[in-house]
């Protein structure tokens, strides 16, 4: 497929490594574009004046009219399996509750793990392909779900073959986490050894045996999981083959950020609240932080600070966090263009955030992530824009035209 008039061709790079500091301001970009596609791969591209004349039936050309064409999102932190969602808690926290306290009265995640477990497995997947096909329509092309909502032994196993379906039949490149250490189910809160035991002896054996998830996921925070805790929890996970990615420093100074460079984590992610010494550690690390601006605008929490972030030299993606209680929307394009508005990144950071970085936030960097020859063709086809800055501008408006999933428009 030959793709003509493309006004910006944008990420385009011959090779790529995860960006960091200030290489994440560098988006390059080839104007007055065209880009071809041999089947699920890029195969070329170049400037219109060099198109190749001749060599493409009108049934393999497509004209993008003026539009842009970006990789897709890669969305590298979400909690796409849920059973319901949470709105009578957004209104609780309207009439002044915070996310603690309504977490403190068995809400929250809690109230999420008991409709999970009363749920048929079929329902659940059913519910996640009809988000992962509305994720898809906005953009994204790689996704990242953690299990967490189960708390069981069950649960847990429940939800992750749940994400293995989705792996299996949706177009999407998915990877899947284990997050049994979401939160302390209420049998166990003031046995916190026992559920850390149950999650090492009961859950994790099976999950490498049926390799059910890529990675090992634990809430780090005050009143969740400790920082000991954290690293107890991924040891044993990455004794099975999973590598850690830490839900850190989201309400506290929670160390986490520290625990997750420490065991080499391929992300830490959140980050509202962080000091210089949990920047300073992120920076010196090859940890990807990846920051989540949507959760912390939907809890009213001060924006992750991508700036001293990214001055002091880390590795930053963007995720959506999607999920029922802190960020229920997977809407790629709001989370870069509040990255731009809240966080004062350029559009530039933002975009190389939202795809290159998500890509290595996944470990699909080599596959996803930027328009590179060899790697899987999955775009979006912008309406015509006037520049890419208009892209996070425009917050409220739909602006994609077209999404390529691996060669085939959606
Ligand atoms: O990433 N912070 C912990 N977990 C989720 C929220 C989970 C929930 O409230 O259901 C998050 O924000
Ligand atoms: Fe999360």
């Amino acid at each position: 497929l030959l793709i003509t008039n493309i006004r910006q061709l944008v990420n385009v790079r011959e090779q790529t490594a995860v960006l960091r500091g200030s290489q994440l301001a560098q988006l390059p970009c080839i104007d007055n574009a065209y880009l071809i596609i041999e089947d699920d791969t890029v195969a070329g591209h170049g400037r219109m004046e060099d198109v190749p004349k001749g060599k493409f039936s009108s049934t393999h050309t497509f004209d993008a009219a003026g539009g842009s064409v970006l990789p897709a999102w890669c969305d590298s932190h979400t909690h796409t399996v849920f059973a319901a969602s949470r709105e009578e808690e957004f209104v609780y926290k309207i009439r002044g509750m915070s996310y603690a306290d309504i977490a403190a009265k068995g809400g929250g995640i809690l109230n999420s793990a008991r409709k999970l477990n009363d749920a048929p497995e079929d329902l659940l997947f059913n519910q996640a392909w009809a988000r992962l096909d509305e994720l898809s329509k906005l953009g994204t092309g790689a996704i990242e779900i953690k299990s967490g909502y189960g708390l069981t032994v069950e649960g847990e196993l429940k939800m992750l073959r749940v994400i293995k379906k989705l792996k299996e039949r949706s177009g999407l490149s998915i990877k899947a986490t284990f997050l049994g250490a979401h939160t302390y189910p209420q049998e166990y809160k003031s046995n916190h050894q026992g559920y850390i035991d149950s999650i090492i002896k009961d859950m994790l054996p099976v999950i490498a045996r049926e390799k059910l998830a890529d990675y090992i996921d634990v809430f780090c925070e005050e009143g969740f999981f400790s920082p000991e805790e954290t690293a107890l929890i991924c040891k044993a996970g990455m004794a099975h083959g999973l590598k850690p990615k830490i839900h850190a420093n989201q309400l506290h100074l929670s160390q986490g950020t520290q625990v997750g460079v420490k065991l080499g984590a391929i992300s830490v992610d959140h980050l509202e609240t962080m000091d210089e010494d949990a920047i300073q550690a992120l920076a010196h690390s090859n940890t990807i932080g990846t920051l989540l601006p949507t959760a912390a605008f939907f809890l009213r929490m001060p924006f992750q600070p991508a700036r001293a972030l990214i001055d002091a030299g880390c590795a930053i993606a963007l995720a959506s966090d999607f999920n029922p209680g802190s960020s229920p929307s997977g809407n790629m394009n709001l989370v870069v263009a509040m990255s731009c508005i809240q966080m004062k990144m350029l559009p530039e950071e933002a975009i190389n955030a939202a795809t290159l970085n998500g890509a290595y936030a996944m470990e699909l960097g080599q596959e996803l992530g930027s328009i590179t020859i060899g790697k899987k063709a999955s775009l979006i086809l912008t309406k015509p824009i006037p520049s890419l800055a208009y892209y996070p501008y425009a917050f409220g408006s739909n602006l994609i035209d077209k999404v390529m999933i691996k060669g085939e428009w959606l």
